[in-house]
């Protein structure tokens, strides 16, 4: 926490570091009061630099001895602030050496090195290493780092670092030495250590080269038969990295660490990923269906990362996105190649639609690659992540497949060992494909969600069916107007027998594409328009095939077009966007019909349609189950806020009211997909399985709406469950439907089974916070008074009070607004405790613009909270933009 106001720094402004630090020698002493951190740095000035003086960063730090070429210096001969150490001077290569004290036992910050119960473990991407010693903490400064860790031998057995272990021996006073080294120059953010009575899961791998890897996660005692999930997607990732991307690991040792304490999913520290107990942990008892994908996909995620992201780093902050939009692509691909493609897209699409183009809407706006920040921490968004894997998934679709590999391929070879730009990245695709993406580049610096405006006519005389295009994007802060961008977008048309061949005007007739019922139009300027020729019949177009791209699509669809192809369009991604396109209209007009005194009466259409489905046993039980999901609370939101504002109340009553008409409609169908689905059989998280499961609940959740002896079967469910997916479906709704001595009764007696289980405490709180029965809030301020319960945990605090403020809209958004007090007065109390959750946990607030009806009370509590005195730099930066 800094005393003057917080200020931003700008990409425009980036210089190259005036020395480098070609080597680092790090010697820790752990002890339980506090840490020495003993550090030789060779610090070599930058070819074509003439600096003599260099400021490190360093923060928290208390500097005990200093010593330049092993001269120990003088008051005088350096400076050190609250945020850096000067050294003036300077030759062009110098040895500097430097003891500091560190507290990792009162680090509540989770940043730099900390303890996480009985463990020592570091996090310090993107700016945590300061905190651990006086450094050149950015990213294009890489280092060969050697490690030694001493530490007591018996609360600390294991003893971890990067690379290599080189030596281990014992030490006087019952200590222990372990020495790592990483032959890989990295920045200081990929720097991790950590000591601890840690148990292990082994196993290897060979690389496509024959080389045998040891990979070994390390967990608590009690957790070991929680690993096998996690070592088995690991192997996947390793061998899928290999085939899609020719990508090999490059040390004999790859070692995962789970903590309990821990802001984020997993970070990629080289060679040492430490993962978040959440991310790692799994076992049919504790982990739901969605948990086991989640746990496949983030360690692909942090293995794939160790070659976009730390073979080839990034240059500066700004350009986080090089390797996160990256990196999620290709988890993206992984998940969709192991899985079900179409549920990927349908998963990911959702993402974006609901949570990031609320973002790119709303005061935080940033681009992919932002111009400026006061805090890095806050621009781990979904934009940077989720929108930048979109940009990439479009120049994977604009060059095709092999273009793209040969792209990456390029990228790779010429930045191995660099830290290069998210232009390095696109230049590398344009110059091995041909294909220019000047143009295209627009994605990186502009913010906002493109809207395409689309109108189609028909020519019956001519044939032709001509797409009238008009792409706009509104404002966002800083960024009045706009440019046109390109944009794939994948399309269809659809006629009364099924998808027609396409024939482009300008195509070479009867060209022979392999699918000739499909096409991506290059939408490139503000208005164009595509002719397709020798159209039959009058088609309704599939637009938007695969989500190609984050944009919003207008078109105005008839209901009867979009249960044409909700029903019959042959791409899968587009159906159930047919599909949601009518619910989000039906719901509508419950809302209109609820504010106008209306007797509410659900579209008739829409209940044949899901009718349809249910009779349809054919159709995967995972698609089904996705086609028969209404839209969410904040998906509905969203869209209203783009259309002056959404009605809390309104559409949770719509929302209601639509499941309770669809299940007095469908009743006999659901009850009977329900009872095909409960297949008894040994649980293991494999697509089948899952697809079932998750229909079955969907089922049961639209049947609980009719009454007790509905609800009774989740009551049976719940007894006869033997995995934590049906269990947890079934608690829900006891709990959501069942009467009050009921839910009592079910919650008690699941925590009495599970209490010694953290993580699955961690989702029966989950559970309770996002219950709309009775007082949520005043449930959400029980469960805080849980023994269960405590604000020091990222998870904890995650799972009650985050998922209250965006999982529970009509609690958070009651009408005293005592909501936004209660998530204001939790942001005042971690602001100093841990900035980063503070920060995060402020964002469904600054969404107020969206909110009629509690507009100025979230306001309010975001002025209150601008006015506190000592914001950290996190909170600060959330609070004054939303309020800007
Ligand atoms: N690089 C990590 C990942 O995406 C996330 C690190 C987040 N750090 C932070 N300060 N927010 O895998
Ligand atoms: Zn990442």
């Amino acid at each position: 926490m800094r005393d003057a106001q917080p200020k931003a720094i700008y990409l425009k402004n980036y210089q190259p570091p005036e020395y480098l630090i070609p080597e680092t020698r790090l010697h820790f002493e752990l002890h339980e009061e506090f840490a020495l951190v003993h550090a030789t740095l060779r610090l070599a000035r930058r070819p074509g630099s003439s600096a003599t003086s260099l400021r490190l960063h360093g923060e928290d730090l208390e500097l005990l001895a200093i010593a330049l070429n092993g001269r120990a210096l003088v008051d005088g001969e350096y400076a050190v602030d609250d945020a850096s150490l000067t050294l003036t001077g300077l030759a062009e290569t110098v040895e500097l050496q430097t003891t500091t004290r560190i507290r990792p036992q009162d680090n509540t910050a989770l940043e730099g090195l900390y303890k996480s119960r009985a463990m020592f473990c570091t996090q310090c991407e993107a700016e945590g290493f300061r905190k651990i010693t006086y450094f050149l903490d950015r990213p294009d400064v890489m280092s060969v780092f050697s490690v030694t860790i001493d530490a007591d031998l018996e609360r600390y057995p294991v003893l971890l670092s990067n690379g290599n272990r080189t030596a281990q021996s014992g030490l006087a006073d019952a200590r222990h030495r372990v020495v790592w080294e990483d032959p890989f120059p990295k920045p200081a953010y990929l720097f991790a250590l950590v000591a601890g009575d840690l148990a292990r899961v082994e196993d290897t791998f060979t690389t496509m080269s024959g080389r045998s890897v040891v990979l070994r996660i390390y967990v608590e005692e009690k957790d070991l038969g929680k690993c096998d999930h996690a070592m088995q997607s690991l192997k996947h990732a390793m061998r899928w990295d290999e085939e899609v991307y020719g990508r090999e690991y490059d040390l004999d040792i790859f070692n995962i660490v789970a903590v309990d304490d821990f802001n984020m999913g997993a970070m990629e520290n080289k060679s040492l990923n430490i993962f978040n107990t959440s991310c790692i942990l799994a076992s049919p008892e504790t982990t739901t269906d969605v948990g086991f994908e989640r746990v496949e996909s983030i360690v692909a995620h942090e293995y794939f990362h160790n070659w976009s992201g730390n073979r080839v780093t990034c240059r500066d902050w700004f350009q986080l996105s090089l390797k996160e939009g990256f990196t999620v692509f290709r988890d993206a691909e992984f998940s969709a190649d192991r899985g079900a493609r179409d549920l990927k897209r349908i998963e990911d699409a959702t993402l974006l639609r609901t949570a990031q183009f609320a973002e790119d809407g709303g005061p935080m706006a940033h681009p992919v690659r932002p111009d400026s920040f006061i805090e890095i921490s806050n621009f781990y968004t979904l934009t940077v992540y989720e929108k930048g894997a979109a940009v990439v998934r479009m120049i994977h679709t604009l060059l095709g497949p092999e273009r793209f590999r040969a792209g990456s391929d390029l990228y790779f070879e010429r930045h191995d060992g660099q830290a290069v730009t998210c232009d390095d990245f696109v230049d590398a695709m344009q110059d091995s494909s041909g294909v220019d993406l000047s143009q295209f580049r627009r994605w990186y610096s502009q913010a906002g969600t493109p809207e395409l405006a689309i109108s189609g006519e028909y020519d019956a005389d001519a044939r032709t069916f001509a797409l009238h295009v008009t792409q706009s994007c509104p404002a966002t802060p800083g960024q009045p107007d706009k440019l046109p961008l390109v944009i794939p977008l994948a399309m269809g048309l659809l006629g009364d027998a099924g998808n027609l061949r396409l024939q482009l005007q300008g195509e070479p007739a009867g060209s022979e594409l392999a699918d000739n019922t499909h096409r991506v139009l290059e939408v490139n300027a503000a208005e164009q328009s595509f002719l397709f020729t020798d159209v039959p019949e009058k088609p309704v177009p599939s637009l938007l095939r695969g989500f190609s791209a984050p944009v919003r699509v207008r078109y105005d669809f008839s209901r009867e077009d979009l249960c044409a192809l909700m029903m019959r369009d042959g791409d899968g991604f587009a159906r159930w966007d047919a599909g949601q396109q009518l619910m989000v209209q039906a719901l509508g007009n419950l809302q209109t019909q609820r504010r106008d005194g209306e007797a509410l009466a659900l579209d008739p259409l829409l209940v044949d349609a899901l009718g349809g489905l249910l009779r349809d046993e054919q159709l995967e039980p995972a698609v089904a189950a996705a086609m028969l999901a209404l839209p969410g609370e904040n998906t509905l939101a969203e869209l209203a806020s783009h259309a002056g504002g959404a009605d809390v109340e309104g559409i949770h009553a719509a929302r209601e009211h639509a499941r309770g008409a669809i299940a007095g409609a469908l009743g006999d169908e659901l009850a009977g997909v329900y009872r095909r689905c409960r297949v008894s059989e040994e649980y293991a998280p494999v697509g089948e399985q899952i697809g079932r499961r998750t229909l079955a609940n969907v089922c049961l959740s639209y049947l609980a709406t009719l009454g007790e002896a509905q609800v009774a079967l989740a009551a049976t469910q719940l007894e006869a469950a033997d995995n934590l997916t049906d269990r947890l479906a079934a608690l829900q709704i006891l709990a959501q439907y069942g009467e009050a001595s009921q839910r009592e009764s079910a919650l008690q007696r699941f925590y009495d089974d599970w209490s010694h289980e953290t993580l699955v405490v961690n989702q029966w709180l989950q559970l309770q916070a996002m219950l709309t029965v009775g007082d949520s809030l005043e449930r959400v301020r029980a469960l805080m008074e849980h023994p269960a319960f405590t604000l020091d945990n990222p998870n904890k605090v995650r799972a009650v009070v985050g998922a209250f403020a965006s999982g529970n809209p009509t609690g958070f958004h009651r009408a005293d607004g005592a909501g936004y007090g209660f998530l204001g007065g939790i942001v005042e109390i971690l602001n100093r405790r841990n900035p980063q959750m503070a920060a995060r946990l402020l964002v469904p607030l600054t969404k107020w613009r969206n909110y009629p009806a509690g507009r100025d009370a979230m306001r309010e509590e975001l002025q209150r909270l601008a006015a506190l005195p000592d914001l950290s730099p996190d909170v600060y930066e959330v609070v004054s933009k939303s309020l800007a």
